[in-house]
């Protein structure tokens, strides 16, 4: 979850790191830190906690020269948020940066400390550099001694070593944690992703699992888990810099939520013919007829992408689903029915339980789907068929395009599956694409409605605990609206299905509890009016976010009402995120939160 920099350069390296680093905050942003080289092989750091500007103040106030540097982004795992718990951790002529958890560091710490060595952090990283520099000062090179500490790693890592008086060598590897090395002129880069390089260089190199490098400005020669060296390819990656601004907007996630219209376009332009008449996606080696169940499995927004996918699935392909937290998946060791499909969402690609559940499945399932932000991802690259949702770069923490874009990816795999199983006929197939057609406009339309949004949001938040209910195939979207809500302005949010409200539940409403119901016209509405009913008839005061038909039937009593634009039902899931997106976003803003980066919080969850 923390980020990880390094540059060998021919200028100044600290501000170019600073500035990956930013786009690596993203990742964890309880500290930073930067190591260098300096004149005469001199090894130096700065770190500081807090956001990075904290380290940029002290970089301004302390500088720190040198053409060879490593840097680091934390989200705090071991020891608290401190400067000396804060990465570049540097032990004699080791500085190191880490992500991921070294699980046998108590081992470590105590052989380090029975030779005499006084650890000065409480993290599992510092153990690690301890181990190298150990070896080093028994006369190994650098290259010798993590060779020979690598093999003792318990856990998950990808780790970036820089060496006193080594102004030309920095050592990366990588296990079950991402990592990417940059090719440049006459420069080499590290980046725990490519959106890290992005201002650097587009040919990047991914290291494997259980891949090091040994790296110089010459180039990066990298060895397998075995030790062997291994031919890794140079891929060019379509990475803009300028992708990753706010374009204008105050915060990354009203532009991501801005965007999802364009985001819906460019999943149908990548799965349905360019006039939207039929489905292109291709799913090798996925034959929808011997699909006898599918698992789903994800985690946070994603699996709520999951869930709607579970009413689609049920509904329109009349296939079972089985659908799990990744955290649950494996500990909870499921069977594999013959013709299991199983299906892992993720926006990062890279997020711990995720892959380790897709681990879990592999060789029991039929075949191994995912649908994944990221096409170069550790969960795409294990999957037999990855396919890309399309929702281009997500910074905001707080996940909101991968999620519409997740369930349109959704939608077009649900009907490419009703058809091949003879449960959805041409004409019906027809009339359901041209509903997703519709989709980006009634998406642009809810957008416009922010200002009656900001209003009710302001409202909202004085409440202390919010209550989200759906009905359906809205049910989902009530657990993805108090997410996002408690993710990102801090307020007790909690969704429930309507019908199970009486079950427990309807004890938390009160004259203070806004209950939100986002609840369009449908077969189900009428029994979602009783429900708000029960609200109401004890003091409760009801949100309703519908359309106008469904408002009118509503009847007197609503405190509030948002109108949306009339949708065809298939689409309602997606377009219904938009007001619960805009709704945890004012809301933040009205509690003067940190909205894309909150707090605790980091956007790729590399552990578990
Ligand atoms: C919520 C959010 C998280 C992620 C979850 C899974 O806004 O962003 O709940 O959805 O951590 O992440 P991915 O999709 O990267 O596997």
């Amino acid at each position: 979850m923390c980020g990880i920099v390094g540059v060998l350069g021919t200028h100044e390296v600290s501000p170019i790191i600073v500035e990956a680093l930013r786009r690596l905050e993203y990742r964890g942003y309880d500290s930073a830190g930067i190591a260098t080289i300096q004149e005469g092989g001199v090894l130096d750091r700065r770190r500081a906690v807090g956001k990075l500007v904290n380290l940029s103040d002290e970089l301004v106030h302390n500088p720190l020269p040198g053409k060879a540097g490593i840097g680091h982004t934390r989200w705090a795992t071991h020891g608290g948020v401190t400067v000396p718990n804060a990465h570049p951790h540097k032990a004699g002529r080791v500085a190191l940066v880490h992500n991921g958890i070294i699980e046998n560091f108590a081992t470590f710490r105590a052989e380090l400390e029975a030779g005499g060595y006084a650890c000065e952090s409480q993290t599992d990283t510092e153990t690690v550099a301890g181990l190298v520099n150990v070896l080093m000062d028994q006369g190994m090179t650098p290259v010798e001694a993590v060779r020979a500490v690598l093999p003792r790693l318990e856990g998950a890592y990808s780790l970036l070593f820089l060496f006193e008086g080594e102004d030309d060598l920095m050592i990366a590897a990588r296990k079950n944690s991402p990592l990417a090395i940059g090719h440049g002129d006459g420069e080499m880069y590290v980046g725990s992703d490519a959106i890290a390089l992005a201002s650097m260089t587009d040919r990047v190199t991914y290291l494997e699992e259980g891949d090091w490098a040994v790296i110089t400005r010459a180039g990066a020669t990298i060895y397998d888990e075995a030790g062997k060296l291994a031919n890794r390819e140079v891929r060019k990656v379509a990475l803009s810099a300028t992708r990753i601004e706010k374009a204008g907007y105050k915060h990354f996630m009203m532009k991501e939520i801005a965007e999802q219209p364009t985001v819906v376009d460019a999943v149908f332009d990548a799965y349905l013919t360019p006039d939207g008449d039929a489905i292109t996606m291709d799913l090798p080696g996925v034959d929808f007829t011997k699909v006898s169940r599918v698992s789903i499995v994800a985690c946070g927004t994603a699996y709520y992408a999951g869930l709607v996918a579970k009413y689609w699935f049920e509904r329109y392909a009349r296939l079972p689903v089985d659908l799990d937290v990744a955290s649950e998946f494996r500990y909870r060791e499921p069977p594999f029915p013959d013709g299991t499909l199983s299906v892992f969402v993720s926006q990062s690609g890279e997020t711990a339980d995720t892959l380790a559940a897709l681990r879990y499945s592999d060789g029991k399932a039929a075949k191994i789907v995912s649908l994944v932000n990221s096409p170069e991802s550790s969960i795409a690259r294990e999957s037999d068929v990855a396919v890309a949702i399309h929702a281009g770069v997500e910074v905001s923490v707080a996940s909101t395009k991968a999620f519409t874009a997740m369930l349109a990816t959704f939608v077009v795999m649900v009907l490419k599956a009703a058809v091949e199983r003879g449960e959805m006929d041409a004409d019906t197939l027809a009339e359901r694409l041209t509903d997703l057609r519709k989709l980006p406009g009634l998406m642009s339309h809810a957008i416009s409605i922010d200002g009656e949004l900001s209003k009710a949001a302001r409202k909202v938040a004085q409440a202390h605990d919010v209550l989200f209910l759906g009905r359906g195939q809205m049910f989902p979207l009530a657990l993805e609206g108090a997410l996002k809500l408690k993710e990102i302005s801090y307020l007790h949010a909690e969704g429930y299905a309507s019908g199970e409200l009486k079950h427990g539940p309807i004890a938390l409403v009160d004259k203070e509890t806004p209950t939100v119901v986002l609840a369009p016209h449908d077969g189900l509405f009428e029994k979602t009016v009783s429900n708000m009913q029960e609200v109401m008839a004890r003091g409760g005061r009801v949100l309703l976010i519908s359309d106008a038909r469904a408002i009118a039937q509503a009847g007197g009593g609503v405190w509030r009402t948002i109108t949306m634009p009339d949708a065809p039902e298939l689409i309602q899931p997606i377009l219904y995120a938009i007001p619960a997106q805009l709704l945890a976003y004012h809301a933040a803003i009205a509690k003067g939160t940190d909205v894309d980066q909150p707090r605790n919080l980091a956007k790729s969850v590399t552990v578990e």
